[in-house]
């Protein structure tokens, strides 16, 4: 058949590969990172340990977390050269076009942690990214609405610090709610990881051509930013705003339903699970503990996401297409209620997903087999013709 080729199984690909450190059942709704299920990590870890699990493939004894904590609050700060780059940007870009630049332009100024080939410099440059996302990730947001950006510091916790470099003004003292600050965590710990999806497939491809780390997890917040990706979260939340009361969500499950209407029901879906996500169980759980913690148990939008979930379920469209809430669905409804604009959810996500990305990008470089990346094709064009001039066509 014209332009239909058999390929030579034989050259290595990245369109598969192996790995140790997420396991996936979309059937049964399980999600395990080196073998311990999401739910217990999120009530019983923290995003820091599970940073250590996933790049180290054990959870750390007591001696290797502290030291491993203590590295990581000693490198929040970012080099002061780099406060000028966000100052090319527009105030009105997207929080997460200002993450793509600033973290592909670190090689710049992190020269001594490019070496892939060294373990060492690939170590310092996991550490420094970890640590600095979330100083990054604030710093955009501030710059985005004109507030001075806020320095990381050394007494708060991880997640305490970008809660208190988002939302902390030198005019007035910013205490970080506790309560708040573990649901912060808990959100990082639900993204951290997630096997071969789209954004950490495109930083192994981009590993595989031997790429700077730095470079590597540029490309991977760029391909997170998609709506059908990372950027579920944002525009899950915006179509609840949308949908706005409980009597019109028969309207958007049938035009969910509608082939021929683009309208897809954010949130909702998954490449891989036929079930329940795992991380949205823990997430709606989140959800109602903020909630009451603020006082607005009755969020409209909460109520809509709730009544469009059982609703949802209960569809038979949704049910023959096991169609079930993801981990964007509730992820929204909590961070607007601390305060986010929904421009800053997938920056979170992206914070949050940098440890996976880092320890997939780190396996990848450690697999001496792997060739340079180069997914397969089936090329279904033409075969070879002649060339026709112009004056003949
Ligand atoms: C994330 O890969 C990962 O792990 C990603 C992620 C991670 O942690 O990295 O989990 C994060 O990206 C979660 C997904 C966030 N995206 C959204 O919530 C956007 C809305 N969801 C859809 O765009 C969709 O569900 C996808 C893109 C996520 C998956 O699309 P698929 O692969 O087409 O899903 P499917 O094969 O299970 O779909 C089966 C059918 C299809 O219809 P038919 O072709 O069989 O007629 O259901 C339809 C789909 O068109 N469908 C939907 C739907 N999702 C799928 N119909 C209405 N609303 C939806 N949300």
């Amino acid at each position: 058949q014209a332009g239909v080729f058999t390929y030579d199984p034989g050259f290595t690909s990245t369109a598969s590969c192996d790995s140790t450190i997420t396991y996936i059942d979309g059937d049964k709704g399980e999600l395990l990172h080196r073998g311990y299920p999401i739910d217990q990590l999120a009530e019983q870890s923290n995003y820091l340990e599970v940073c250590y699990l996933l790049m180290h493939g054990e959870l750390p004894s007591k001696d290797e977390y502290e030291k491993f904590v203590n590295t990581i609050t000693n490198h929040t700060m970012i080099h002061e050269q780099m406060h000028h780059f966000f100052r090319g940007f527009r105030r009105d870009a997207h929080p997460m076009a200002t993450m793509v630049g600033v973290v592909g332009a670190m090689s710049a100024f992190y020269h001594d942690s490019t070496d892939i080939a060294d373990p060492r410099q690939r170590e310092i440059a996991s550490h420094r990214l970890i640590a600095k996302m979330p100083t990054i990730a604030a710093m955009a947001y501030k710059y985005s609405i004109g507030q001075p950006f806020v320095y990381p510091r050394n007494d708060l916790s991880y997640a305490a610090n970008f809660l208190h470099m988002c939302f902390a003004v030198p005019a007035d003292e910013y205490k970080v709610d506790p309560i708040l600050a573990r649901a912060m965590d808990r959100i990082f710990t639900l993204h951290a990881d997630h096997e071969q999806n789209a954004s950490t497939s495109t930083v192994r491809l981009a590993s595989s051509s031997g790429a700077n780390p730095f470079a590597c997890i540029a490309a991977g917040i760029a391909c997170l930013w998609g709506p059908a990706h990372g950027g579920a979260n944002q525009a899950c939340l915006e179509m609840l705003r949308e949908i706005g009361s409980v009597d019109r969500i028969p309207e958007f499950i049938e035009r969910a339903k509608d082939k021929n209407d683009p309208f897809r029901l954010m949130g909702f879906g998954h490449r891989v699970y036929k079930n329940f996500d795992p991380r949205a169980k823990v997430m709606k759980q989140s959800a109602d503990e903020v909630l009451d913690l603020l006082g607005i148990e009755d969020n409209p939008t909460l109520q809509v996401a709730k009544e469009l979930e059982r609703i949802a379920l209960e569809d038979p469209y949704f049910k023959e297409k096991k169609l079930y809430p993801n981990v964007d669905f509730y992820s929204g409804i909590i961070l607007d209620a601390m305060g986010f604009p929904t421009s800053m959810f997938t920056p979170i996500f992206a914070l949050a997903r940098t440890v996976g990305w880092i320890s997939q990008w780190s396996e990848q470089l450690a697999d001496p087999q792997l060739k340079i990346g180069r997914p397969r094709q089936l090329y279904l064009g033409e075969m070879a013709r002649d060339y026709t001039p112009l004056e003949e066509r």
